[in-house]
């Protein structure tokens, strides 16, 4: 065992600290408030490298591993929740899908320009009725010869809004139930294809979140993803690592409140001595830097797993299972150590207090990564 990051995985964890302190905590509050989408950051970030970071060079990716990409996820989930996300659903499930089960043709002409950073994708599954039971998909594909023809509604579509390319998860053979689901490639300006207004989000308000609909939209047969009826184990695949960089945005969150915390328990006085000489905050500081080492262990393993080649499905479900309990818990320590000051909005805890929920709920809620565990210890 070797808990040890390599020399080039601390530089990369390093270059996101630095891009999170100087480019995304100016102006995070702001952003927060009005629901503004951080594309300037975002631009950045692709020219970072940091949009396609496990994607072959031959892609225009960054070739790293994904312990450097739960590095850079953790770093800028401990100030920006709304920009780590498109750096998550970018690598994890847009690249990754393109990449790992994509067509030649469609890595040249789709994967390239995202990995790249030049253009943004989203991943298109979730449902009015379809959310943690992704096989009840409504949106059906007919197979109409040399094109199928798109139909239906799907919600709570990150980068919805701002994303080029969109891989949507619909039905073709309802009859074969989650066999017969396929996943597509679908451009923005398709005829057909309308986005709905943005949500307006309890947390992570930065990011771009919409309904998205497709009216007869017609899809060329060469953007199915796979065989045909490959989708739903194209979707679930895709998720696993995903889930592994949203256990990474939770353990960030937690850290960054906690690291506020902790500088503010220093600083601020009461009774004539620092709070954290108090041994009500002392303990408090205590149990969140545990539960913080606990939750990390756990994603960094899972992302070692995922590394080696070995199956990750359970530690994955684990870590955002835990890391996001821990996100949840610290956020809401780390407000109550700041008083009336963490509840409001210039200390940023209350920010990051609200942004902690979402891990609980999206890429899968906190039941169903329960249901992946207890299936595989089951099994
Ligand atoms: N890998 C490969 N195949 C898998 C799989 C996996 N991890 N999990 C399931 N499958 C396969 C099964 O083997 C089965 O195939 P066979 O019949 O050929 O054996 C098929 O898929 C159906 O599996 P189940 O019977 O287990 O399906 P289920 O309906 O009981 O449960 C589930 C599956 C795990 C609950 C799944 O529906 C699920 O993960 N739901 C949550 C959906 C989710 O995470 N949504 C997130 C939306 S995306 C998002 O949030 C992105 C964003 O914007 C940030």
């Amino acid at each position: 065992m070797f808990f040890e990051l390599s020399e080039e995985q601390s530089m990369i964890q390093q270059a996101a600290r630095d891009f999170a302190q100087i480019e995304l905590m100016p102006g995070v509050i702001d952003r927060d408030e009005h629901q503004k989408f951080p594309a300037e950051q975002v631009k950045k970030l692709g020219e970072l490298g940091f949009l396609g970071m496990m994607v072959d060079p031959k892609y225009n990716g960054s070739g790293m591993d994904t312990v450097s990409y739960v590095l850079v996820m953790e770093e800028l989930s401990k100030i920006d929740a709304s920009a780590s996300v498109v750096v998550s659903v970018n690598n994890s499930l847009v690249c990754y899908g393109l990449e790992a089960y994509g067509s030649e043709a469609q890595k040249e002409k789709y994967l390239k320009p995202l990995a790249a950073g030049e253009k943004i994708g989203a991943f298109c599954l979730s449902e009015p009725e379809a959310g943690s039971d992704a096989t009840s998909q409504q949106t059906t594909a007919e197979d109409m010869g040399d094109y199928y023809l798109l139909n239906g509604t799907k919600n709570w579509i990150t980068n919805g809004g701002t994303a080029s390319t969109y891989l949507v998860i619909a039905q073709t053979h309802k009859e074969l139930k989650h066999k017969g689901i396929n996943a597509f490639i679908v451009e923005k300006g398709a005829p057909g294809f309308t986005i709905g207004p943005k949500e307006n989000k309890l947390g992570i308000r930065g990011s771009d979140t919409h309904s998205l609909m497709f009216n007869d939209v017609k899809v060329p047969k060469e953007n199915r993803i796979g065989e045909d009826g490959f989708g739903f184990k194209f979707a679930m695949k895709t998720l696993e690592g995903g889930r592994i960089g949203i256990a990474a945005q939770a353990l960030g969150i937690a850290a960054g409140a906690y690291e506020m915390a902790l500088a503010y328990s220093k600083e601020r006085k009461s009774f004539g001595k620092p709070i954290s000489d108090h041994q009500a905050i002392a303990f408090k500081l205590a149990d969140m830097a545990t539960q913080i080492e606990a939750a990390r262990l756990l994603v960094y393993k899972a992302a070692w797993l995922k590394d080696q080649g070995l199956p990750y499905t359970l530690e994955g479900s684990m870590a955002k299972l835990f890391a996001s309990k821990v996100a949840m818990d610290v956020t809401v320590e780390a407000v109550q150590i700041h008083g009336g000051y963490g509840f409001v909005k210039e200390f940023h805890v209350e920010r990051l207090m609200r942004d902690a929920k979402i891990t609980q709920i999206y890429e899968g809620t906190s039941e169903i990564q329960k249901m992946v565990i207890s299936r595989s210890i089951l099994s």
